[in-house]
């Protein structure tokens, strides 16, 4: 495994667009610390985003709209520290790439510097923002559909684009984006035909979520994938793993072993006598 992954090259921006040309489909996930980092590393996953969905999953915000910089910061360096192979995308916040183009560039330049981000996510057609960071050489991911960061103008974390006007609109920004120098684009929640015409009438690959199967390549939460929140099943949401339900297996288990006194046998437990190794005193099952 350890000369396997030794093997493998960098994903760049450029391996990810060419991607398309070789109609090869593109996995990203989100991440947000180091563990789950090392096991994303193990897997032949594309590209990696440090999302500011880490404000609902890992910091219990009801929003995105609280997903901070150094929020950002702090979750990039640590998923950074564990990621060889697969390309590093940080989302920058709401906000954050909105007031002017120099605060924009300063975001993007911590994001790189301090969080690991080898290109940026940004939502919305905020095309001027995107070449500006192009210009500078941060790659930029761009995210259509929902976008969660404007819930507030939205009302709702609802489909985009059903109407033909607001399925024209993204048509449209979605060009206006791949114009302004985006190598890929986050297509969240939009019908599937909708996802597939944009798909081909853009070179950049589309990476979907809940945008059908159209698209060049396909995005999940993490903790979403692996079944984390039994409570949380959205139409698009397929869970590869049930492992919220395996965690409040194993803590169940822990704390009945805990009560009737079966954790820890003598084999979890260290020796007097140093000369008997700690490991050999006593063989785990
Ligand atoms: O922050 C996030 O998790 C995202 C994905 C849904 C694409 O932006």
């Amino acid at each position: 495994m350890g000369e396997y992954l030794s093997q493998r090259k960098k994903i760049s921006v450029s391996s990810i667009r060419q991607s398309k040309e070789k109609s090869k489909k593109i996995s990203m996930v989100t991440c947000y610390d180091a563990t789950f980092a090392h096991l994303v590393n193990q897997a032949n996953i594309d590209v990696v985003l440090v999302g500011d969905s880490l404000a609902n999953v890992v910091l219990g915000h009801t929003s995105t709209v609280k997903a901070t910089m150094s929020d950002m910061l702090h979750h990039g360096a640590a998923v950074s520290r564990s990621i060889q192979t697969a390309h590093i995308c940080v989302d920058m916040p709401f906000m954050s790439y909105r007031i002017s183009p120099s605060e924009t560039l300063k975001n993007a330049m911590r994001l790189v510097q301090a969080g690991g981000a080898e290109s940026v996510k940004v939502e919305g057609a905020v095309t001027s923002m995107i070449a500006t960071l192009t210009a500078a050489d941060v790659p930029v991911m761009g995210h259509l559909g929902l976008t969660p960061q404007s819930i507030h103008s939205l009302g709702g974390y609802r489909v985009q684009g059903r109407a033909a006007a607001a399925a024209r609109k993204i048509v449209e920004d979605a060009k206006r984006i791949e114009d302004a120098g985006a190598y890929a684009l986050v297509l969240e929640m939009v019908p599937a035909e909708l996802a597939q015409e944009i798909t081909q009438s853009l070179e950049i690959p589309t990476i979907g979520i809940g945008a059908g199967a159209y698209c060049d390549g396909q995005v999940l939460v993490l903790y979403d994938l692996l079944g984390l929140n039994p409570d949380f099943n959205p139409k698009f949401l397929k869970k590869f793993a049930n492992l919220g339900h395996q965690v409040v297996d194993a803590l169940n288990q822990f704390q009945h072993e805990v009560q009737h006194g079966s954790f820890p046998s003598a084999c979890h437990s260290f020796a007097q006598k140093r000369e008997i190794k700690d490991n050999q005193a006593v063989a785990c099952e």
